[in-house]
């Protein structure tokens, strides 16, 4: 989810999140095409053309309008990057219309930046306050305050307890539609204690909340599900997926998606020679940063790395 890096200007300080994992697993081969679906600040990007040769083409996608703009820097630099703006549910239509006919590898780093994060003009932050926006592309979509002053209790609820896993749905939910109408995230904070929840004393009481809310806003998971499905079937024989996740719900999605893929479910009674039913291995089951990671960088903790490659 979050990368730790500072925006000063363009780029200062940037610690991706288990890069040479990452890295190292989907990298196939040396001159192939890739895609990294998370350019953030290109963290991840930079590791991977570091290994690929002047032949190779490396695709980099993000719905933000800032790390667009920084992608659009690194193509000035390296002829092998070529960014576009969009969603991960485009990809099968940006794949196509650059020509793209097999992956050799697909690189998802998936939530917000620190960026997106620490910029309270984003309105994803609990720390400052902001106006409560939180959209990752903020010229698409509905923004959290739109959203939030006019969902029904019940909605919200639903929202907070399946994104969020907010014990505290309800009275949190009670709380902010009596606190209507919210245009900041101070506003949002203030309106989630004032339902006086029991806390956990290891997160902000407004953590839940606010990631069920972003999740929401930005669509987040039909989304990963969307990019796993296209990008899979866009990866050649032997080419590969690897994504990271930065919570349970996230991490849940994707080992169902890669778990489906390795053991597809086929239609019973049918003949299965000839299909072409695209197949997969596990690369990277589960991998989690470790200790000096998490010391160095405390945003990695709860990372996890799962790879899939394409068999036939
Ligand atoms: C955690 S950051 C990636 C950081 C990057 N790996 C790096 O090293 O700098 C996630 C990025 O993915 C983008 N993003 C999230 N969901 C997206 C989606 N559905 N489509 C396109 N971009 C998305 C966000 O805007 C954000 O910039």
């Amino acid at each position: 989810m979050v990368c730790l890096y500072r925006d000063n200007a363009k780029m200062t300080h940037h610690i991706p999140v288990l890069q040479d994992d990452m890295v190292n697993a989907v990298m196939t081969d040396p001159d192939g095409t890739y895609l990294d679906a998370t350019f953030g600040r290109g963290g991840h990007a930079r590791a991977l053309l570091r290994q690929l040769s002047p032949k190779a083409t490396l695709l980099v996608l993000d719905r933000d309008p800032d790390a667009y703009r920084v992608a659009i820097d690194l193509s000035r630099e390296d002829s092998r990057v070529h960014p576009r703006r969009g969603v991960f549910s485009e990809i099968n239509s940006i794949l196509s219309s650059n020509r793209c006919v097999g992956l050799s590898g697909l690189m998802m780093d998936i939530g917000v930046s620190s960026p997106q994060l620490d910029d309270p003009a984003r309105g994803f932050s609990f720390m400052r306050s902001g106006p409560l926006d939180m959209r990752m592309d903020p010229e698409s979509g509905e923004s959290a305050a739109s959203w939030l002053n006019r969902v029904d209790l019940a909605d919200l609820i639903k929202v907070l307890r399946e994104l969020g896993d907010e014990k505290n749905a309800r009275s949190i939910a009670k709380s902010i539609v009596n606190e209507r109408p919210l245009s900041t995230t101070a506003e949002l904070v203030s309106a989630i204690n004032s339902a006086g929840s029991r806390r956990d004393p290891r997160k902000h009481s407004a953590t839940r909340v606010f990631q069920a809310v972003r999740m929401h806003v930005n669509d987040e998971l039909v989304e990963l599900k969307r990019g796993i499905e296209a990008g899979f079937h866009r990866l050649a024989d032997g080419g590969r997926i690897g994504v990271l996740t930065f919570h349970s719900i996230e991490h849940s999605v994707v080992r169902q998606k890669f778990r489906s893929l390795v053991r597809p479910e086929l239609p019973r009674r049918l003949p299965v020679r000839g299909t072409s039913l695209g197949r997969a291995t596990y690369v990277v089951k589960a991998k989690r940063p470790d200790a000096a990671e998490t010391n160095k960088n405390p945003r990695s903790r709860g990372a996890l790395l799962q790879v899939v490659e394409r068999i036939e």
